[in-house]
Formats: structure tokens, C-alpha cells, sequence
């Protein structure tokens, strides 16, 4: 009998809903990279403003189905840009949806790395550090040690892709480190063994 190696599903949530997103491009260069042998499937934001009157078992198709996706995910790794100092809507909106139903979310322990992507110098550390309180008061499983934040990413992010191979060296690094914890901390194998 054959068997084939099932990579790890990590669901990648870009904090922006531009086409030519920094955010995004990092996601896709993590996707792409032959470094990390993850199944990364990226979802792009627009999901409806969180109204607690349209949530429960009547919640839009779209938030279910976000919803299913996380919950049969590995991980998370979101890439987000900052916004006035702080983490931009679609972002916090999504992360509202998938908060919920309260004490049942898919969100609770799961495991989630945050990088944080700017044109500026500061590289969005002001909001990489609130994604972080959202994502504790769920509580998700933050995944911590040195804080990827990709600051001067006009310069580095060309075309759409990461040019700049150092700090697409230290993302995977971190997605590493979320794998080895979601191992450790689950004791399931980072990838799966699939009889075909
Ligand atoms: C409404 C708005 C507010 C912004 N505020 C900040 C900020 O506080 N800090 C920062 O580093 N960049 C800020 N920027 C610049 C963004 O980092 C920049 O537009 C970035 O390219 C957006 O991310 P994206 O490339 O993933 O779409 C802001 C941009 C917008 C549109």
C-alpha cells in the first residue's frame, strides 16, 4: 500500500484587502516557499461587519465557512498591516466572527502566529502586539519568541513577491516554531501519513 505525506493545513489571513498587499505578499511567499512543507491556504477578509443579531446558527455562509476552515486548520499565521497605530478593520472584524460563539470558538488554542508588515521603519509592531491581545482574550494559543515585524517593505516587497530573502528566512523560522509547538503541545504529527 502506498502512502503520501499530508503537509500540515495552516490557514494565512492577510490584514489587507488590497491586491498588491505587502501583507498578502508575504503569505504567498510563505505558500510558495520550498522551505516549509505546509498546505497554506490564504482567505481574503471581506467578510460582512460583525452584527450579533445575524450570529448563531443563522450566521452568513461565509462566516461558517471561515469558521469550518480554521477549526479544521493546524494553524493560523496572519500577516497584517497597521493602521492609525493600530490593527486594521477586516482584520479585527475577522478575528470578532471567529471569536464566537463565546467559550466555543474555533479560534480557542488554536495555534497563531502574527507578522506584522509596514512601509515604515516601525514595521506595524503597534499592531502586531494588539492582534495579540485579541487573540489572548479568546484565548488563542499565541505563539511567541521574536516577534516577526517586516518594517521598509516597499523596498523589499517587489512585484508582489519578498525579495528580501532574510526576512522570508526569519517568517519560516517562526512557522517552524509554530509547527514544533502545535507538536509538542498536541503531540500530533506536523505532518500526516495518508494511505493511498
Ligand atoms: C488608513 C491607513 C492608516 C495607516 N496607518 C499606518 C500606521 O499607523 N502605521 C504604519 O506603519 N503604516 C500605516 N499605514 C500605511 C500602511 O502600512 C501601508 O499603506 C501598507 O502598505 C498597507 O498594508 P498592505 O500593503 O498590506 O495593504 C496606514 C495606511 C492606511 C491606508
Amino acid at each position: 500500500m502506498d502512502q503520501r505525506v499530508i503537509p500540515p493545513q495552516i490557514i494565512g489571513l492577510p490584514g489587507s484587502l488590497r491586491q498588491q498587499s505587502y501583507s498578502l505578499a508575504v503569505l504567498r511567499g510563505l505558500q510558495a516557499h520550498p522551505d516549509l512543507a505546509v498546505d497554506l491556504r490564504i482567505w481574503r477578509l471581506d467578510l460582512p461587519l460583525y452584527n450579533e443579531d445575524e450570529d448563531g446558527s443563522a450566521a452568513p455562509v461565509v462566516v461558517q465557512r471561515f469558521r469550518n476552515a480554521i477549526g479544521r486548520s493546524t494553524g493560523i499565521v496572519i500577516a497584517t498591516p497597521e493602521y492609525n497605530h493600530g490593527i486594521p478593520g477586516v482584520l479585527k472584524n475577522a478575528l470578532d466572527w471567529a471569536s464566537r460563539p463565546f467559550g466555543k470558538s474555533v479560534l480557542i488554542h488554536k495555534p497563531v502566529l502574527v507578522i506584522s508588515v509596514s512601509p515604515a521603519f516601525t514595521g506595524g509592531a503597534r499592531a502586531h502586539a494588539q492582534v495579540n491581545e485579541t487573540l489572548l482574550s479568546i484565548p488563542a494559543d499565541v505563539i511567541g519568541g521574536p516577534q516577526v515585524v517586516i518594517g521598509n517593505a516597499a523596498s523589499k516587497i517587489v512585484d508582489g513577491s519578498v525579495a528580501d530573502k532574510n526576512d522570508l528566512a526569519f517568517a519560516i523560522s517562526a512557522v517552524h516554531g509554530m509547527l514544533a509547538y502545535t507538536s509538542a503541545r498536541w503531540g500530533q504529527p506536523q505532518s500526516l501519513l495518508a494511505e493511498i
